[in-house]
């Protein structure tokens, strides 16, 4: 299995931080940001892993990370998202690399308490499909929705004004090879973008869905709330500990 960071965009959420720098080489506590999601790739044993940058300060990245040294690394890959398309988007741009394997894929700008050894685990089993995480929120309209029907992922809303449950689709996600076709089939949403909860739905058509839940916090930083919550979290608790009780767990199954 292979890892991929997604840190384009241009964090507009952020500005004028981000006017000048890419969002995911801000810092969150005593580390720049795009750390944290390397980490919980290598804490869940997956260390073949391609950053794709985008906008602003995209070679900083290189100088940042190198090969990958800070994480016990000797290799990372590279590549560049142009504009703004999109997480579906900017996960197409890493099929030449997944040549054929499944892929592991976390946002740049999300940060986990604990770690994914147990979903990651879970997804190798399956021998397919996708894996969502999921992790009750006080604010899910902020984030993908799931409607769940027991262990089954019934649909996934992007954003809604009515929540259909408590909890929020966190950006880690696990994909077999069939994912570069399903986004080749999207079209872009509202905001323009290919959205990830597209791909999500198109699993949840084929019957390909599962997903667990994190234990431990989840936070994104992409907004100045959420981008204080998350040094806040990291300075009071630390961040991707490798406890076995702060694995992502199989609590749901299709
Ligand atoms: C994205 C996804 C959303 C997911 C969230 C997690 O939202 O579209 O489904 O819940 O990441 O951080 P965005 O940050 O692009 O608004």
């Amino acid at each position: 299995m292979k890892g991929v960071v997604l840190a384009g965009g241009l964090g507009s959420r952020l500005r004028p931080l981000t006017s000048v720098t890419n969002k995911h080489l801000l810092p969150v506590y005593d580390r720049p940001m795009i750390y944290y999601p390397i980490q919980t790739l290598v804490n869940a044993d997956i260390t073949d892993i391609m950053i794709v940058t985008g906008g602003n300060s995209a070679g900083d990245f290189l100088k940042l990370l190198g090969n990958g040294k800070a994480f016990g690394l000797k290799h990372l890959n590279y590549t560049y998202q142009e504009g703004e398309g999109g997480i579906a988007e900017a996960l197409s741009l890493v099929e030449h690399f997944a040549a054929g394997e499944p892929v592991c894929v976390v946002l740049g700008d999300n940060i986990i308490e604990g770690n994914i050894t147990g979903a990651v685990r879970a997804y190798r089993s399956l021998g397919g499909g996708a894996k969502i995480i999921l992790k009750k929120v006080p604010d899910p309209h902020r984030f993908g929705v799931p409607e769940l029907d027991g262990p089954r992922v019934v649909r996934i809303e992007e954003k809604p004004g009515s929540p259909k449950s408590e909890f929020a689709v966190i950006g880690i996600y696990m994909y077999d090879n069939n994912v570069y076709d399903i986004i080749r089939t999207l079209e872009p949403s509202g905001r323009g973008e290919l959205e990830i909860t597209d791909v999500n739905n198109a699993y949840i058509d084929r019957d390909e869905m599962s997903w667990e839940e994190l234990n431990g916090w989840w936070t994104d930083a992409g907004t100045f709330e959420s981008l204080l919550h998350a040094s806040n979290l990291v300075a009071e608790t630390g961040a991707n500990k490798v406890e076995p009780s702060l694995a992502a767990e199989v609590s749901g199954n299709a």
